[in-house]
């Protein structure tokens, strides 16, 4: 199978699944969880991708009912918790992008942790965007880069797109194929910057039956697309 450099995933379909199955929407989460859970450690096992990006959680998220947020966080909290041994083994570098403020002192002290004891490991990174939103992150971007203009560690003419993608959250490279599960066909302010020239992917299904058959398809498409980023072949 062809090896994708930055694969991003938008995590659509947990509610759907679980009203179909006349679930509630926190056992659809629970499956999501899980899937993610596969998905992970086969991508790293296979060696498909350099770089997975998750889109989770994002800031408008937080509006929906404090009962599902609630879960959601002590879902994230468990998860990033029990992983950590799981990673270490398997050489997984975790990342998180997304504005940490607004999470509560202990979820952000499980990620802390996670990401600190996952930083000298040099296999999969797995970037988490929790608590995000892709114009928050140009906006933070940009703010970075006038400070640094102001303090004279820069000129105002270094500003250019590669200075800008180096001032991101991570410095991770521009995302080449998005996949969005439950057929939903928006960006939903996901990586704005980095998926400038990304292959876009809808399929029908549910994020928790996104297994790696699925996503075996999903690679077989991206191979069949024609990548001219605006040049002729
Ligand atoms: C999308 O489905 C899911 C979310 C926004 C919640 C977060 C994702 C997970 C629980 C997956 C596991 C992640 C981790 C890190 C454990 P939805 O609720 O928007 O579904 P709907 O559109 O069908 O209602």
């Amino acid at each position: 199978m062809v090896k994708i450099n930055h694969l991003g995933i938008i995590v659509d379909g947990n509610g759907r699944w679980a009203k179909e199955k006349g679930l509630s929407r926190s056992e659809g989460h629970k499956a999501g969880a899980e899937a993610l859970r596969k998905i992970i450690l086969y991508l790293s096992h296979e060696k498909l991708v350099n770089y997975l990006s998750l889109y989770v959680f994002s800031t408008e998220n937080f509006a929906r009912p404090e009962e599902e947020v609630n879960y959601l966080m002590d879902l994230f909290l468990k998860w990033f918790t029990t992983v950590k041994k799981e990673y270490r083994k398997e050489n997984i570098k975790i990342y998180f992008s997304g504005r940490k403020e607004y999470l509560k002192p202990n979820i952000i002290e499980a990620m802390d942790t996670l990401e600190r004891e996952t930083e000298n490991n040099d296999g999969l990174v797995v970037n988490f965007c929790l608590s995000y939103g892709g114009r928050a992150e140009i906006v933070d971007a940009t703010k970075t880069i006038v400070k640094k203009v102001q303090n004279n560690e820069i000129s105002f003419d270094d500003i250019n797109e590669d200075l800008f993608s180096k001032n991101l959250s991570h410095n991770l490279p521009d995302v080449d194929f998005l996949i969005r599960t439950s057929g939903e066909q928006r960006i939903s302010n996901f990586m704005l910057w980095q998926i400038s020239y990304a292959e876009l992917y809808f399929p029908k299904v549910y994020f928790p039956d996104f297994d790696p058959e699925e996503l075996e398809k999903a690679f077989q498409e991206y191979e069949s697309r024609d990548r001219r980023f605006g040049k002729v072949k």
